[in-house]
């Protein structure tokens, strides 16, 4: 017995090994009635109650692995013909799919539309490549005027690349009629040293809000709602004055950025203020230019910078970050 049962185990390792074996061959050479495994079972029953004692359970281990190796047989035929049915390839890798996500500026821009959209402002976009009237002229920049060279300016034959999303301003005050309450997020591009701080392209959001009686204090209430909406209530700002072509009287707005780090330092010129915003109100003569009446309406104007707001709200301390389009750094705001 012992014998035969160590020959039958070869075998059928033997048969594990064979790369095509057909399942109908192998049930009939093992496991049909006059199959090998079979056989062996009814020399088995004819033993002596001690021998069978010694041998049952291997042979019982031998016929379970005889019957294991024909249901794989049987599978892998299955497969096989599922194969040539359908053309699957079964193993080449599959991919899967991964989710994109949002970019970290888009995210905060949409923030922002929506923050404003609940004080009634509407969004609207313009070209990024512009003539000289919409970036300059019609803003109030003279000719010649020395605030041109506050905006180092790529030039593209007769037109620039926009230094800054006011040009959307124009657009909307000359093709529309007040009351105008407006946010216009863009991408603007200026011939600047890159650093950790500035970019030789960024991004804005304008606002404009043309009516009657507009005032200052209308303009600071709304960049207040602003800040406490976006950054939370109690975040440190500051408003300083300052002075724009277009705008009169005219400020810029900081936000507290820290001094604890030498990232933080740098990032705000060792001051840990962060200027995120410029704005004001309307210059009568930009009203002028669009042809509103600067003596019925009034109104005031910010441009906030998206990028730097971005870079606040998530921590990231180098803006050039941002545009690497690094999979490590883009996958961490997938979830958002
Ligand atoms: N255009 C200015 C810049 O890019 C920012 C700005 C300042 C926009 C004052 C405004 C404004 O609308 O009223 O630096």
């Amino acid at each position: 017995m012992e014998n035969e049962i160590n020959a039958l185990k070869e075998q059928l390792a033997a048969s594990r090994q064979e790369p095509r074996a057909d399942a109908e061959q192998f049930r009939l050479k093992f496991l049909s009635k006059k199959g090998s495994v079979s056989v062996l079972i009814d020399a088995f029953r004819a033993l002596p109650p001690d021998e069978k004692k010694k041998w049952g359970k291997d042979l019982n281990q031998l016929k379970a692995a005889a019957e294991a190796i024909y249901e794989d047989l049987k599978q892998g035929e299955a497969a096989s013909v599922d194969t040539v049915a359908t053309h699957v390839v079964f193993d080449i890798p599959v991919y899967l799919h991964e989710p994109g996500g949002k970019h970290p500026i888009n995210l905060v821009r949409d923030e922002m539309l929506q923050i404003f959209s609940k004080l009634g402002f509407e969004p609207a976009e313009g070209p990024e490549l512009e003539d000289d009237w919409h970036n300059f002229g019609a803003l109030n920049f003279a000719e010649n005027h020395p605030a041109r060279d506050m905006q180092d300016t790529f030039f593209a034959g007769d037109r620039v690349l926009r230094t800054h999303t006011s040009s959307v301003q124009i657009r909307e005050m000359e093709s529309k009629k007040p009351p105008l309450r407006l946010v216009m997020p863009g991408r603007v591009y200026r011939n600047e040293a890159v650093s950790a701080r500035s970019n030789c392209f960024f991004h804005q959001l304008e606002g404009l809000y043309i009516d009657e009686n507009v005032s200052f204090a209308d303009l600071k209430q709304t960049l207040f709602y602003f800040v406490s909406a976006f950054f939370g209530e109690g975040t440190k700002i500051r408003f300083r004055p300052s002075y724009f072509p277009f705008t009169e009287p005219s400020a810029e707005m900081d936000i507290w950025a820290g001094t604890e780090t030498e990232e933080d330092r740098r990032l705000t010129k060792g001051t840990g203020w962060l200027e995120i915003l410029g704005c004001g109100m309307v210059h009568p003569n930009v009203l002028k230019n669009c042809g509103i009446d600067p003596e019925k309406y009034s109104g005031y104007a910010f441009g906030m910078g998206l990028d730097r707001i971005a870079m606040l709200r998530y921590g990231v301390k180098d803006i050039r970050d941002f545009f690497h389009n690094d999979i490590r750094f883009l996958q961490q705001f997938a979830a958002y």
